[in-house]
C-alpha cells in the first residue's frame, strides 16, 4: 500500500468543508437534473409524483448518501478498500461500483462531447428548421435513421463528434491531473455557484415566456392514481440514485479526503436537498419551455414533450430558435449548463475509479489517471461511431436499472445485516455531526431499503423481459447492454482475486 496514496498526512484532501459541499453538489447534479428528472416527473403521476420522490429521497437517497459518507470518512480509501474493511470478502463490491461509474465515464463524456458541440451550432442556430434529422441524421449520422435495424451497423467514427469528445475529455483530463483540491474543488467552486446563475436565468425565461403556464399545468397537475403503479415508485428510487451519485462509489472516495473532523450528516442533507432543489427547479424550466414551444406549434404540450437525448438536442433547439430575442445567447447558456453539470460529475465518476486503482495498484496519480482515462477513452471511441447512440443508450440503461441499483442493494445488505456495523457507522456519524442521524436512518437502510430496491431489480428484469428495451435487438440488448454490466462483475471478481493484505496491516494497526 502506497503511503503516498493512504498516509493521512499525504492522502489528498479538501482545502475547505465548503469545497467538498460544492464538488459533492458538483458530482450529484448533473445531466440527469436536467433532461431527466423533469421527464420522469411528468410521465409518473406529474405533481402527484413528489410524494415517492421524497419518500424515496428519505428513505434511500440520504441515507445511502450519509451512510456512504461515513463508510469513506471512517476507513479513508476508496470503495474496494472501504468494502474489505467492513467485510474481509467484499472487496468486489467496490470493484464492481468502481466498474460501474468507469461504464457510465465512457458515455458520459460523449454526451459532454455533443455539449460543447451544440454551444457551437447554437450561434446563429446552425440546426436549421429540422432539429431531429440535424442532430440524428448530420451530426451523429445515426445508422438506419436510429431505427433498431441499424443498432449492429457500426459505421465509421464520426469526426463531428470526435473532435468535441476529445476536448472534453482534454478539459477532464486536466483536471484530474490536477488533483482534488487544486482540480476538482477548483472547478466546483467556479463552476456551481455559475451554474445556479446560469439556471435562474434560464427558468425567469422560461417562465415569462407566453404558454409556459400551460407547460408546468401538463407537469404537475397531480395524477394521485399514479400512486398505486408500482412503476411509479420504481421511478422514484432509480431517479433518486442515479441523481445523488449513490452506489457509484463517489461519495465513498469523496469523504475519505474529509478532514478528521467534520459533520456528515448536515453535509448529506445540504447535498441531497440542494440537488433536489436543483432538479425541481429545471423541471419548471424545461416545461415553461415546452409550453411555449407547444404554443407556438400550435400543438398540445404532450406532443412536444420528450426525454434525455431528444429533449436536450432536438426538442431543446426548437424551443430556442422559436424564442423572441437572444436565440443564440440563450442556445450557448442552455448548453453551457448541461456542460458544466456535466464535467463536474464527469470528473467525479472518475475519480472514484482514480481513488481505487492508486490504492490497489500502488500508482502516482499522474499514472492512475493515465490509465483511467486511457482506457476509458478508447472505449468512449465505440459511441463516436454511427451505432453510437444505440450502444450509449443500451449501456445507460442497464447500467442504471441493474448495476446501481443491485450494488445499492448489496452495499445495504452488506452493512446492515452481513457485517452489522450500522450502528458502528451510525456512533461514527452522531459523533461527527450536530444533526444526529435517528432511527430513521437505522429502520431506513436496514429495513425499506432493501425491500424496495430488490423489488426493483425483480420488477425491472420482468420488464425486461415483457418488452425489449426500445425495441433494440434482443442480441444487442444482451451483449451490449447485460454485457456491459457482466463486465464490471467480472473485472470487479478479478481485481479481488488476491488478498489485500496491506489493508490488514491497517486493521491490525487499530484502523478498525
Ligand atoms: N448524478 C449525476 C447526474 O445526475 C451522475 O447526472
Amino acid at each position: 500500500m502506497s503511503s503516498s496514496v493512504n498516509d493521512e498526512q499525504t492522502r489528498d484532501q479538501w482545502g475547505t468543508k465548503l469545497g467538498f459541499i460544492l464538488a459533492a453538489m458538483g458530482s450529484a447534479i448533473g445531466l440527469g437534473n436536467i433532461w431527466r428528472y423533469p421527464y420522469v416527473v411528468y410521465e409518473n403521476g406529474g405533481g402527484a409524483f413528489l410524494i415517492p420522490y421524497f419518500v424515496a429521497l428519505a428513505t434511500a437517497g440520504l441515507p445511502i448518501l450519509i451512510l456512504e459518507y461515513s463508510l469513506g470518512h471512517r476507513y479513508r480509501q476508496g470503495a474496494p478498500a472501504t468494502f474489505h474493511f467492513v467485510s474481509r470478502r467484499w472487496e468486489g463490491l467496490g470493484w464492481w461500483m468502481a466498474g460501474i461509474s468507469f461504464m457510465i465515464a465512457t458515455y458520459y463524456v460523449v454526451i459532454l462531447g455533443w455539449c460543447l458541440s451544440f454551444i457551437w451550432y447554437s450561434l446563429g442556430e446552425q440546426w436549421g428548421e429540422d432539429t431531429g434529422a440535424f442532430f440524428i441524421g448530420e451530426y451523429l449520422a445515426t445508422s438506419s435513421g436510429a431505427a433498431p435495424e441499424g443498432f449492429w451497423e457500426l459505421g465509421g467514427l464520426q469526426w463531428k463528434v470526435l473532435v468535441p469528445t476529445l476536448i472534453a475529455w482534454a478539459m477532464v483530463y486536466f483536471l484530474l491531473q490536477r488533483g482534488v483540491s487544486k482540480g476538482i474543488e477548483m472547478a466546483s467552486r467556479i463552476l456551481m455557484p455559475a451554474l445556479i446563475v446560469m439556471l435562474l436565468v434560464i427558468v425567469l425565461r422560461a417562465v415569462t415566456l407566453d404558454g409556459a403556464a400551460n407547460g408546468l399545468d401538463v407537469l404537475f397537475t397531480p395524477d394521485f392514481s399514479a400512486l398505486g403503479d408500482a412503476a411509479v415508485w420504481v421511478a422514484a428510487y432509480g431517479q433518486v440514485f442515479f441523481s445523488l451519485s449513490i452506489a457509484f462509489s463517489i461519495m465513498i472516495a469523496y469523504s475519505s479526503y474529509l478532514p478528521s473532523r467534520t459533520d456528515l450528516s448536515n453535509s448529506g442533507l445540504i447535498v441531497g436537498l440542494s440537488n433536489a432543489s436543483f432538479e425541481f427547479l429545471a423541471a419548471i424550466g424545461v416545461f415553461a419551455a415546452l409550453g411555449f414551444l407547444a404554443g407556438v406549434s400550435g400543438v398540445p404540450v404532450t406532443e412536444v414533450v420528450e426525454s434525455g437525448v431528444v429533449l436536450a438536442f432536438v426538442v431543446f433547439p426548437q424551443v430556442i430558435s422559436a424564442l423572441p430575442a437572444l436565440n443564440s445567447v440563450f442556445g450557448v447558456l442552455f448548453f453551457a449548463t448541461l456542460f458544466f453539470a456535466g464535467i463536474t460529475s464527469m470528473v467525479s465518476i472518475l475519480e472514484a475509479v482514480i481513488a481505487a486503482i492508486r490504492e490497489k495498484f500502488d500508482l502516482s496519480r499522474r499514472a492512475a489517471v493515465n490509465w483511467v482515462c486511457g482506457m476509458a477513452g478508447v472505449i468512449s471511441l465505440l459511441y463516436v461511431t454511427e451505432g453510437g447512440l444505440f450502444y450509449l443508450d443500451t449501456v445507460d440503461h442497464f447500467v442504471n436499472a441493474y448495476g446501481l441499483v443491485v450494488a445499492g442493494l448489496a452495499e445495504v445488505l452488506l452493512v446492515a445485516w452481513i457485517a452489522r456495523t450500522l450502528n458502528e457507522q451510525r456512533e461514527h456519524i452522531d459523533s461527527m455531526s450536530y444533526v444526529k442521524v435517528g432511527s430513521w436512518w437505522t429502520i431506513s437502510l436496514k429495513f425499506i431499503t432493501p425491500v424496495l430496491l430488490g423489488f426493483m431489480v425483480v420488477y425491472g428484469l420482468w420488464q425486461e423481459f415483457a418488452e425489449p428495451y426500445e425495441g433494440y435487438p434482443g442480441s444487442g440488448l444482451v451483449i451490449i447492454g447485460a454485457g456491459s454490466v457482466l463486465l464490471t462483475l467480472l473485472l470487479a471478481m478479478a481485481l479481488s482475486l488476491n488478498s489485500r493484505a496491506p489493508h490488514d496491516d491497517l486493521v491490525h494497526a487499530g484502523k478498525k
